[in-house]
């Protein structure tokens, strides 16, 4: 079987499960609810709203799962190495597990995922999830912001997860990241373009470009599944042109070499980058075109 063919068997399994419960007017009218939320009721996503009552879950599995999934697969499609092999994915609120399993399907080999998520049902879903897609996967309910995540090397993700955290864990969380991008770790966050979902964007992103990394911003239009576009349609939203923005971290320049990042030994973290360049010269710099951009760390005596 396919990707497109196993893209497709995914979403009529959804529309199986969730349009055998409800009617395609509840589902509407709960996506409606649902977008409100995410638009004009943000302070509430802190604790769950978005996820809140059968409508709401179905909307978001049918509709806001396979958008991800297809925003997430054209960008790691475009990411300069970011389909390259990796053992593990880690994906930091993981909701149905879309954006994980459309990161791992585009792999040259599959990792194992591991999805965490606060929601006891979006656990569930994001297994189904990884089943349908053939991916070696598992789902646990956690909070992301205590959990002790499994060790490198690994391709971390946070989809859309990052907008729902308070403050705090927002800025705890981002120290985090960078730490395990500076031991090899490969790190990929996805947010939406609009400006006050996430009003913290442009610190994440001076932290993410100044340890190598970049950011981006996406719009192309997408061919979307029959029953999202009707949806869509029935919701009074257009989702033709699909768009999102995100920050890369790269980690080691070949995963699978020998003796390199978390295989071998450690990549440095910058903290001992920082004691190893007295005496020592450490320079960072950006090379390459815009679209192929990358970082090379060269410390000389
Ligand atoms: C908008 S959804 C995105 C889901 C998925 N990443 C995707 O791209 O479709 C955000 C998810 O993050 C989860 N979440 C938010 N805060 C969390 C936390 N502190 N710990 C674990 N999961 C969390 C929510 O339960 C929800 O499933």
């Amino acid at each position: 079987m396919n990707s497109r063919d196993t893209f497709a068997n995914w979403i009529s399994a959804l529309e199986a499960r969730h349009v055998r419960d409800l009617t395609f007017p509840e589902i509407s009218r709960a996506l409606r609810a649902l977008s409100s939320a995410y638009i004009e009721r943000r302070h509430k996503l802190t604790q769950g709203a978005a996820l809140s009552g059968a409508g709401k879950r179905a909307a978001f599995a049918l509709f806001y799962g396979p958008l991800h999934f297809l925003l997430v697969h054209h960008i790691v499609n475009a990411l300069p190495k970011a389909t390259a092999s990796t053992e593990t994915l880690i994906d930091l609120g993981c909701g149905t597990g879309a954006s994980g399993a459309a990161w791992a399907s585009a792999c040259t080999r599959p990792p194992r995922v591991i999805g965490i998520d606060r929601h006891p049902w979006a656990v569930g879903e994001a297994s189904r999830t990884y089943r349908d897609f053939a991916i070696d996967g598992r789902a646990r309910q956690d909070d992301v912001t205590t959990v002790k995540l499994p060790k490198g090397p690994a391709s971390i993700l946070a989809a859309f997860t990052i907008n729902e955290l308070s403050d705090a864990s927002r800025e705890m969380m981002r120290q985090r990241l960078l730490d395990r991008a500076a031991q090899g770790d490969r790190v990929l966050i996805v947010e939406p373009l609009a400006g006050f979902v996430a009003p913290w964007w442009n610190r994440w992103r001076e932290a993410f470009v100044s340890a190598g990394g970049r950011a981006d911003e996406w719009r192309f239009r997408a061919e979307l599944p029959a029953v999202v576009a009707k949806l869509d349609r029935a919701a009074g939203l257009d989702h033709r042109e699909l768009t999102g923005r995100s920050l890369w971290l790269s980690g080691p320049t070949d995963v699978s070499a020998p003796g390199r990042g978390h295989a071998g030994r450690p990549y440095m973290r910058r903290s001992q980058l920082r004691r190893r360049s007295s005496g020592q010269q450490l320079m960072m710099r950006s090379f390459g075109t815009p679209a192929r951009r990358a970082c090379a760390i060269a410390v000389s005596a």
